[in-house]
């Protein structure tokens, strides 16, 4: 197969944990007689500083041209301390995610036999656990209009919208997956407070029909904040809206173990991208030190939602559960364990593959 794919590897961390990714996908092409073309371009902090453009219309020309995009992070401590800055490089992404229609954000969350015991919370609780959220990525607070501040800058204000049609496309790719899954499906909202959550709620209602098949739970966001940590296998398929799926699916991430682990795709249009769900980790930038998983299995998503190659996906969750087991991991999850550079784990990943 043909595939061509735009490298954003984005500020911090980003740059070397798609490094790593590459190196996997390469080898995986290499395996399977794939055609592989990588278009690089620049999005965030590093995207202003060369352009003073966080998400240039340059890179949205790469994106809009490819079949699917790797993203690495974004973010720059320079700007996340200083809130008067009138350009920031998070407006990038959110940019980019909104030209490419990206709608859909399915954060998986799930745990790996050889880490499950590194986990802070409880084996009992942790182990087997197997939810995926859906979480609305172009809509809400994050795009809503009013925002701002009033003229003596004394308050500031942000907007919360959903129409209806913003909601049936999320809660529907939320109950396909629910229908491949184990059948369950919650709509996470906060309908005792906001007008929006009680259309989204009134919105899933109205579709439940349609899927017979799932059950569907209705759970306020401060309930599913506790009960995600206290029993996470009570989750199958999570919808949620854009700000909302932000805060839990960080939390959902300790779950695992690490959140340098966790991959996520963003769909909805033709061209989809795929990205780990940590921030730029700044303290760790130019280090090798990075855990690049997150990257990789954000690849391995990219394999199967983008091109429909399942066993090139498999193959490399299989090669990350390997270097798990086998303990060629980056220092978060080394503990006490030799503690692996970035760029060896993903040589060792790539050799596997093509081993
Ligand atoms: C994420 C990130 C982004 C978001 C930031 C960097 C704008 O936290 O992808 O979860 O809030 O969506
Ligand atoms: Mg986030």
């Amino acid at each position: 197969m043909e595939m061509n794919i735009a490298l954003l590897p984005g500020d911090g961390i980003g740059p070397e944990v798609i490094a790593q990714a590459v190196k996997v996908v390469k080898a995986v092409g290499q395996k399977f007689g794939h055609t592989i073309t990588f278009k690089e371009g620049l999005v965030g902090a590093c995207a202003i500083d060369a352009t003073g453009d966080p998400y240039p219309d340059a890179t949205h020309e790469i994106c809009a041209g490819s079949d699917a995009v790797l993203f690495g992070a974004i973010g720059d401590p320079k700007y996340d301390n200083d809130p008067k800055a009138k350009v920031r490089p998070e407006q990038g992404l959110l940019r980019m995610r909104q030209k490419l229609g990206l709608f859909a954000n399915v954060r998986p969350t799930f745990t790996f036999p050889s880490l499950v015991h590194k986990s802070p919370l409880k084996l009992d609780r942790v182990d087997g656990v197997d939810l995926v959220f859906f979480r609305e990525l172009t809509g809400g607070v994050y795009f809503g209009e009013p925002r701002g501040r009033n003229e003596q800058g004394t308050k500031a204000f942000d907007t919360n919208v959903y129409s209806k049609e913003e909601i049936v496309r999320l809660a529907r790719m939320g109950f396909e997956a629910a229908q491949k899954r184990r059948k369950l499906l919650t709509c996470v909202d906060k309908a005792n407070v906001m007008a929006t959550s009680r259309l989204w709620r009134e919105t899933v209602q109205e579709l439940a029909p349609e899927y017979p098949d799932v059950k569907v739970e209705y759970e306020f966001v401060d309930a599913v904040a506790m009960r995600l940590i206290q029993w996470p296998k009570a989750y199958d398929v999570l919808i949620t809206e854009n700000l909302f799926g932000d805060i839990l699916t960080d939390e959902a991430s300790v779950i695992s173990g690490s959140m340098g682990l966790m991959p996520s795709a963003s769909l909805g249009s033709k061209v989809k991208l795929f990205e780990p769900i940590h921030g730029s980790y700044p303290q760790a930038a130019g280090k090798d030190i990075a855990n690049p998983l997150g990257t990789v299995l954000s690849a391995s998503m990219m394999f199967d939602y983008a091109f429909g190659l399942a066993e090139e996906a498999k193959l490399i969750s299989d090669v990350v559960n390997l270097s798990l087991a086998e303990g060629v991991v980056t220092e978060d999850i080394a503990e006490g364990g030799k503690a692996h550079k970035t760029s060896e784990v993903g040589d060792w990943l790539a050799a596997k593959i093509l081993g």
